[in-house]
């Protein structure tokens, strides 16, 4: 199989992620791309009509996208403990936990396009921090409601909501999240030790 990637994409992250989790990345190639909403890949584009990575290039040329569907995917494809719960309320909570850090990384990337390729006299400062507040409203949520939950087992949504944070640290590094979020910060200091983590951090 081989993955389009960018080691600075958090949806890229999560899959690498998973990969080390579940033991599966000597199954996957690796080929590192450079796409942006204005400067499309055209081997990707091929392999993906949208454009987007990550996108999984099966060994008889089917093609996986988008991040979540490859989480699946991959989840199928081990014999270890699902990251995914099959079935039950669980399933339904840590995928919906999942989707709330997909927003984080949505919002955050966004930022990163509107702050880094539009032009600054261009930029929609109302959008940027509505973007922001998404963000805040997520991480608050996560801290009040769902850290203990978090702690109790890594999988879809814990995979998600690190890659967010990772991803807010590598491009939003004076945010501060983790005075105002401890109990996250301290689960995230936790879990940043895990080799799955350690192997697959943003490169600076
Ligand atoms: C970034 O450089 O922040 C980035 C790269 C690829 C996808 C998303 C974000």
């Amino acid at each position: 199989m081989t993955l389009y990637f960018n080691p600075a994409s958090p949806f890229s992250r999560k899959v690498l992620i998973l990969l080390h989790e579940t033991g599966q990345t000597g199954r996957v190639h690796l080929k590192p791309v450079n796409v942006t909403p204005v400067n499309p890949n055209p081997e990707v584009c091929h392999d993906n009509p949208s454009g987007k990575i990550p996108a999984l290039v099966l060994a008889d040329d089917n093609v996986i996208h988008d991040s979540r569907v490859i989480l699946d995917y991959l989840d199928h494809q081990h014999v270890g403990n699902p990251l995914i719960p099959r079935e039950g309320p669980s399933r339904w909570r840590r995928l919906t936990l999942a989707s709330l850090a997909d927003a984080i990384l949505d919002a955050a990337v966004l930022i990163r396009y509107e702050t880094f390729l539009r032009p600054e006299e261009k930029q929609w400062n109302d959008w940027l921090e509505n973007q922001s507040e998404k963000i805040a409203r997520s991480l608050s949520y996560f801290e009040t409601e769902a850290v203990t939950e978090l702690s109790a087992r890594f999988d879809i949504a814990s995979i998600s909501l690190a890659s967010g944070l990772g991803y807010l640290d590598f491009r939003q590094p004076d945010l501060g999240w983790r005075s105002t979020y401890p109990r996250l910060a301290s689960w995230y200091y936790e879990i940043s030790q895990r080799p799955s983590m350690l192997e697959t951090q943003t490169p600076v």
